[in-house]
């Protein structure tokens, strides 16, 4: 291998996870989330570690339901957008994927198509409800005519089901989710069909969310969806750990500034870690002088600017760090929440950012 810096996935801790959603929620069925390249983990690979788990898959484009179908997965799949445009409803039919209705643009399309003559295969369609995202879906009070529409569909397979989807679910204090969950179960309580309200955060805190399936994603790879807390705190196994190496240990004189702009100049005599790992393998270049990265298993200060292959470190707490030595940038050891807190950002977008030139090698793929 030519450049040490790898996101190993642990596919048996992805099932572990997934395994805790279904033990929080025995009635529903899980569709694990895997859009965005499986957050980043990778789309054909999580699927395949999850497919014997996992009663569907959740996407966000036919481009990624595609991909799955052409791989052999054979799970049903939850287009969580629906369709962008109506030339879509052919491979949706074709190769059976589930659609999100959001508005009243695919309502028509989907009305068009039940007009014309050979309805080979009818859709299983969510429809989407705002109860307080303000982001996808009909209001409440719409909701109840678009689903009469859809039961007059000969193309959408009947009774339609009905979902939404909480904007503040990580924040227990807040009182916006129970909000939400009510207003939705006032949405036609009559209707005979299934529902379905739960994220990550929905399923591990908002018992009143859960109901006949469930959308887990960042708790599937490990990460707890709320605030201030790590995933070990929720029984969650790390998936990801992105590694690398020290590639050269710089013997740097009090008054030397480190990398780009010098904005750390050290204090002292002191040993400089150079990591193979920047920003061009979506280490976030924001993360701060301080931020934290495992060498041999020891916490050890990010200093001065993230470069584009490199970042520098304080080994002034392991003088007898080498070259070659292991270093892990979150993971294993390292919970990518800590990281993230300490770059301004979150795990999704950490896990979203690894690039395309850093390999993933997936372990323990067998099921024991
Ligand atoms: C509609 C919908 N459901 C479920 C999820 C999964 O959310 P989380 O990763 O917070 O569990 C997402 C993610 O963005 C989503 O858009």
């Amino acid at each position: 291998m030519s450049r040490a810096a790898r996101a190993v996935i642990d596919c048996d801790a992805l099932r572990h996870n997934l395994q805790r959603a279904a033990a929080v929620n025995p009635h529903a069925r899980q569709y694990p989330v895997i859009k965005a390249d499986a957050y980043g983990h990778g789309l054909l690979p999580v699927a395949q570690a999850l497919a014997e788990q996992a009663d569907g898959f959740a996407v966000a484009s036919i481009d990624e339901a595609l991909l799955l179908r052409e791989a052999g997965v054979e799970n049903p799949i939850l287009l969580l957008e629906g369709f962008f445009h109506a030339d879509e409803l052919a491979d949706i039919q074709q190769f059976s994927l589930d659609i999100v209705v959001h508005h009243v643009g695919q309502l028509q399309a989907l009305e068009d198509l039940s007009r014309q003559q050979d309805i080979s295969k009818a859709i299983t369609v969510w429809l989407k409800v705002d109860t307080g995202m303000h982001r996808l879906g009909f209001a409440v009070d719409e909701a109840a005519s678009a689903w009469q529409r859809l039961t007059r569909c000969s193309a959408v397979a009947q009774p339609p089901r009905l979902m939404t989807h909480l904007a503040c679910a990580d924040d227990l204090h807040n009182p916006a989710s129970q909000r939400q969950i009510e207003l939705f179960n006032s949405v036609l309580p009559q209707a005979h069909t299934e529902r379905s309200i739960a994220n990550s955060a929905g399923i591990l805190g908002w018992l009143a969310s859960h109901a006949d399936m469930d959308r887990p994603g960042i708790m599937l790879y490990g990460v707890s969806p709320f605030l201030g807390e790590t995933g070990e705190q929720r029984r969650l196994r790390p998936v990801m750990t992105l590694r690398s190496e020290l590639i050269a240990i710089k013997h740097c004189a009090r008054g030397n500034a480190v990398g780009y702009g010098g904005t750390w100049v050290c204090p002292e005599a002191m040993p400089v870690g150079v990591v193979a790992m920047g920003y061009g393998d979506g280490y976030p270049r924001h993360a701060p002088t301080g931020t934290p990265v495992l060498v041999n298993g020891v916490e050890t200060p990010l200093i001065g600017r993230v470069s584009m292959d490199m970042l520098c470190v304080d080994l002034r707490g392991q003088p007898e760090a080498k070259v070659g030595d292991e270093v892990v940038l979150w993971g294993e050891g390292l919970p990518a929440e800590t990281v993230a807190r300490a770059a301004d950002t979150i795990a999704y977008e950490l896990f979203c950012n690894v690039a395309a030139r850093v390999p993933r090698e997936y372990v323990k793929e067998s099921i024991e």
